[in-house]
């Protein structure tokens, strides 16, 4: 294989999953880099469903060595309990390896999340509410507790005396909600001390090693460019970097390793949470979309709420391509498509308030929400896709769909999904060692 970086191309719950695990089949070392239990990654195997909020989908491949990195949020408790869940259905998990460094979601985190977004009133973000952007916001005040910490009773216990009381003066003034008690949070962070620590190491040595060792690495990133902290639709993006770039901080690698980045996005949109979203579809098309397909239905995997559903947006995904470095792409979910008699595509967006056309998301981040979409019309195919597995069986329209979307994006599409398993995979150019974006020369 190579080194790879798997990133969503749109607003998160891409289908990455199913890339990634693809992929894992020939990892030796799957990554995670960022975010934390906000996430949620299915998988189907065999008829088989397994979905993952912070391990990565890497252990479903004995012998793969998975790593918590340290850019990750980690909540003890739902580590715990994910893995006790993976135990019980067979999994091995002695591949399993956190970083020391990554930071430790606490239970005022989780107050706060819930506390400030129904403050925001209608600036509301929609976030999960897994305490994902106080705990990044702790690390960032250089306030955060990370695993290192959880493991030294002593460093725990002086970190939580002074950090409870300050916490409590906010859920107390702020939100008028009960304080917490530092002893007690202490005995119980305790306790999953004592579950975690055989997996807690530093992650980045080991992944220097594999390195050296010309293993195969996989990088899973987690949501999506669009919810990027630094390159998404800020204020309504998680608090992480899910791009390509936060593989390196993330992972504690630098960009040398990296061989290959792989985008995945699905062949229309969807978005959970608050934020613009200049294709989404209120009418019948958005509930077509969202309907399609038991095995694809369209709520969030972590909070259950039905996703925003749209058509593919190019001008975004032109934005995915160029601040990824994408060399290619994977389309997931082609065969949600299979009903519709037309498809349209956003190639553009008009200003509603100066009537402008712009082709490439504005830069200033505001007028995104004035952006409206300009839609190029392509006939849908009216058959199922969903045996097809090669991109000569596909329907001819859906090849010219296709073929639209890789030229504007000049991006070549290698992967296309047209179901949740494994096998309804098309490969149309192999996602490692085809033909890729040439984006520098060197000399
Ligand atoms: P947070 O990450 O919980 O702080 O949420 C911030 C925003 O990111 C909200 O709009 C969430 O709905 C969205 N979000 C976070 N994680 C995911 C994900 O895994 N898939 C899709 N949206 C997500």
């Amino acid at each position: 294989m190579a080194n790879v970086v798997v990133v969503g191309a749109q607003f998160g719950d891409e289908g990455k999953a199913k890339v990634t695990d693809l992929l894992a089949k020939n990892a030796d070392v799957v990554v995670r880099y960022q975010g934390g239990c906000n996430a949620g990654h299915t998988v189907v195997v065999d008829g088989n469903t397994y979905k993952f909020q912070l391990i990565p989908s890497g252990i479903l491949y004995k012998g793969t060595v998975c790593i918590l990195g340290p850019g990750m949020v980690i909540d003890p408790k739902q580590f715990l309990e994910e893995l006790k869940n993976l135990k019980a259905r067979g999994l091995d998990a002695s591949g399993l390896r956190m970083s020391a460094g990554a930071h430790v979601t606490m239970p005022y985190h989780l107050a706060i999340d819930s506390a400030e977004e129904t403050s925001r009133g209608e600036f509301k973000i929609g976030t999960t509410k897994r305490g994902i952007g106080p705990t990044y916001a702790d690390k960032c005040a250089r306030t955060g507790i990370r695993v290192e910490d959880l493991l030294d009773r002593k460093v725990l216990k002086a970190k939580l005396d002074w950090l409870v009381p300050n916490k409590n003066v906010v859920l107390e003034r702020l939100y008028n909600l009960p304080p917490f008690k530092a002893s007690e949070i202490l005995e119980e962070y305790s306790e999953y001390a004592k579950q975690l620590a055989q997996y807690v190491c530093d992650t980045s040595a080991i992944i220097f090693q594999s390195v050296q060792e010309r293993k195969n690495i996989l990088f899973e990133g987690a949501q999506g460019t669009l919810l990027d902290l630094d390159h998404g639709s800020y204020p309504y993006v998680t608090s992480s970097s899910p791009s390509a770039g936060g593989a390196c901080t993330g992972a504690g690698i630098g960009p040398t390793i990296i061989d290959r980045v792989i985008g995945v996005s699905k062949a229309y949109m969807t978005r959970v949470g608050e934020g613009p979203f200049p294709t989404e579809q209120t009418g019948e098309a958005g509930e077509k979309l969202r309907q399609t397909g038991k095995a694809w239905a369209e709520v969030g995997v972590v909070t259950g709420r039905p996703r925003r559903c749209g058509w593919f947006d190019c001008v975004l995904a032109r934005y995915a391509v160029r601040v990824n470095g994408l060399d290619c792409l994977a389309i997931t979910k082609l065969d949600v498509l299979d009903e519709f008699d037309e498809i349209k595509v956003c190639v553009a967006y008009r200003n509603l308030e100066t009537g402008e056309t712009h082709n490439e998301l504005p830069s200033i981040g505001s007028s995104f929400s004035k952006m409206e979409a300009i839609y190029k019309s392509f006939p849908g195919w009216k058959k199922s896709t969903s045996s097809c597995r090669s991109s000569k069986e596909l329907p001819k329209e859906a090849q010219n769909y296709l073929n639209f979307l890789a030229d504007d994006l000049n991006c070549p599409i290698a992967i296309v999904s047209v179901g949740p398993k494994r096998d309804q995979t098309i490969i149309i150019e192999d996602p490692i060692h085809g033909p890729k974006r040439v984006l520098t020369r060197a000399g």
